[in-house]
C-alpha cells in the first residue's frame, strides 16, 4: 500500500509516499528555519504563508521522488492535529482538495503519533509491544503506553512548557540561535556539564515541569554577571563570557536530559511488562540523551546500539518473572526525529492496519490542541 502523506503542523511543509509503512519511496522536507532564525522563533502567520507557498511543489516533488503518478497512490494522509491553526489549515485543505480531486481515501493523523511511528522508518530494529513512549518536541512532553498499534494511554505529560521550548528559550537567555536545540548541543560541546547546579522539579510521579529549569537558569545567569536583567534576555546574554555560556549551555543539556530519563527510568520500573521504550520527537535528535538513554539501560548491545539487555538484576519481590529478557530502546534515524511526513505514512499505515476508517474529505476539521487517544 502506498500512501501519500502530507506535513505541515509547524513550520517545516513535508510529502512523502510511504510503501507498508516502513519503506520510504520518497521524503521532502522544506524547512522554515531559516525565516525563523532571523526572528528568533516562529511566526505562525508567516509559517501559514510559507506553507501556501511550498506545499504544492513538495507534494509534486514527492511524487517525482518516488517515480510515481497519482494512479498508483492508495491513499492520502494528513497531519490534522495539534499545531498551529494556520500551518494545518494548509496542509489539511491541500489534501482534503486532491483526495476529493483524485479519488483516495483520506486519513487525519495525529502528530505526536506520527513522531513516534518515525521509530519504525529506517530501523532495523523495529519496537515491539507493549511498550513505553517518550514524546519530546517544541510543543510535548509526555510518556505514552502503547499496548498495541493504535493504543495509546497518557501516563506522564508535563504541567508547562515542552522540553524542546524549554531548549528554545533557554538558547535564547544564552544568546544562541534559533532552533534552541540543536545550538545548546553544540555549544554544550563544549562546556563543563558540572559546572551550575539547577534543580530538578517537584512534580508528581511520571509528570514533568520544564518553565521553572528556565527560570532557573535564568536566575543562576543574573548570580554569576551580578546584574538583575531578565528582558530582554540579549543583554543579559552580552554578559557572559564565552566559557560561562558554554558552561550553562552543557549544565542545562545535562540537568533536562536527567529529569526526562529519570521519568522514563521511573515508568519503566512501573511498567515491567514493556519490551521496547522508544524516545521520538524533534528533542530526540539530542546526541547526549541517545547517550545517556543507552548507558541508562546499560549497553552490551553486541554491535547493535539500539537493541539493549536491560535484564533487571533484583528479582521481582512478589516472586513473578514478568520483567522481559530485553528491552529495546529505539529511537528515529535522526533524520526523522525533527517534523516531516515520511513519519505521517507510517503512522496512517498502522492506523488503516488496526481498522481505522478514512475520514470524509468534505469535512475533515483541524484541531489546534487535541490529546492522543
Ligand atoms: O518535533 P519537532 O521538530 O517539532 C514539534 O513538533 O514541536 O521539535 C522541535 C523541537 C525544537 O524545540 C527544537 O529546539 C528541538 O526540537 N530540537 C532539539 C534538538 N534538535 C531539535 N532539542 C535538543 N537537542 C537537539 N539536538
Ligand atoms: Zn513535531
Amino acid at each position: 500500500m502506498k500512501i501519500l502523506a502530507i506535513e505541515s503542523s509547524c513550520d517545516e511543509t513535508a510529502a512523502a509516499v510511504i510503501e507498508d509503512g516502513v519503506k520510504i519511496l520518497s521524503n521532502v522536507v522544506v524547512s522554515q528555519i531559516d525565516i525563523f532564525a532571523e526572528y528568533g522563533g516562529v511566526i505562525p502567520e508567516v509559517a501559514a504563508r510559507s506553507h501556501l507557498e511550498a506545499i504544492l511543489p513538495v507534494i509534486h516533488k514527492s511524487l517525482k521522488e518516488a517515480d510515481l503518478n497519482w494512479n498508483s497512490i492508495d491513499a492520502i494522509a494528513v497531519t490534522h492535529t495539534p499545531g498551529l491553526l494556520g500551518s494545518l489549515l494548509v496542509g489539511t485543505l491541500t489534501a482534503r482538495t486532491l483526495a476529493i480531486l483524485h479519488n483516495k481515501p483520506l486519513y487525519a493523523v495525529h502528530h505526536l503519533k506520527s513522531h513516534i511511528y518515525a521509530t519504525w522508518l529506517n530501523n532495523e530494529i523495529k519496537p515491539h509491544f507493549p511498550l513505553l513512549a517518550l514524546v519530546i518536541s517544541g510543543g510535548h512532553t509526555q510518556i505514552l503506553y502503547m499496548k498495541e498499534h493504535n493504543h495509546f494511554e497518557i501516563i506522564g505529560t508535563t504541567h508547562d512548557d515542552a522540553v524542546g521550548e524549554c531548549f528554545d528559550k533557554v538558547a535564547k537567555i544564552l544568546g544562541l540561535p534559533y532552533p534552541g536545540g540543536p545550538s545548546i548541543a553544540t555549544e554544550a560541546k563544549k562546556g563543563d556539564e558540572n559546572r551550575y547546579k539547577l534543580p530538578h522539579p517537584k512534580v508528581n510521579e511520571l509528570d514533568f515541569s520544564f518553565s521553572g529549569l528556565k527560570t532557573a537558569v535564568l536566575r543562576a545567569i543574573q548570580k554569576e554577571v551580578g546584574v538583575p536583567i531578565s528582558y530582554p534576555s540579549h543583554e543579559l546574554a552580552k554578559l557572559l563570557s564565552e566559557k560561562q555560556r558554554s558552561d550553562f549551555a552543557a549544565s542545562f543539556q545535562k540537568t533536562a536530559v536527567d529529569i526526562l530519563l529519570e521519568k522514563l527510568n521511573l515508568a519503566r520500573e512501573k511498567y515491567p511488562e514493556v519490551k521496547s521504550l522508544v524516545i521520538a520527537g524533534g528533542v530526540s535528535a539530542n546526541q547526549k540523551l541517545r547517550e545517556e538513554a543507552l548507558k541508562m539501560l546499560k549497553n552490551n548491545s553486541e554491535g547493535h546500539p539500539q537493541l539493549l539487555r536491560g535484564r533487571s538484576e533484583e528479582p521481582r519481590k512478589d516472586g513473578r518473572d514478568e520483567r522481559p529478557e530485553e528491552i529495546f530502546l529505539t529511537f528515529p534515524d535522526p533524520k526523522f526525529s525533527g517534523d516531516n511526513a515520511a513519519m505521517v505514512g507510517a503512522a496512517a499505515y498502522f492506523e488503516i492496519k488496526s481498522g481505522v476508517k478514512p475520514t470524509d474529505p468534505y469535512s475533515l476539521n483541524i484541531a489546534p490542541r487535541s490529546p492522543i487517544n
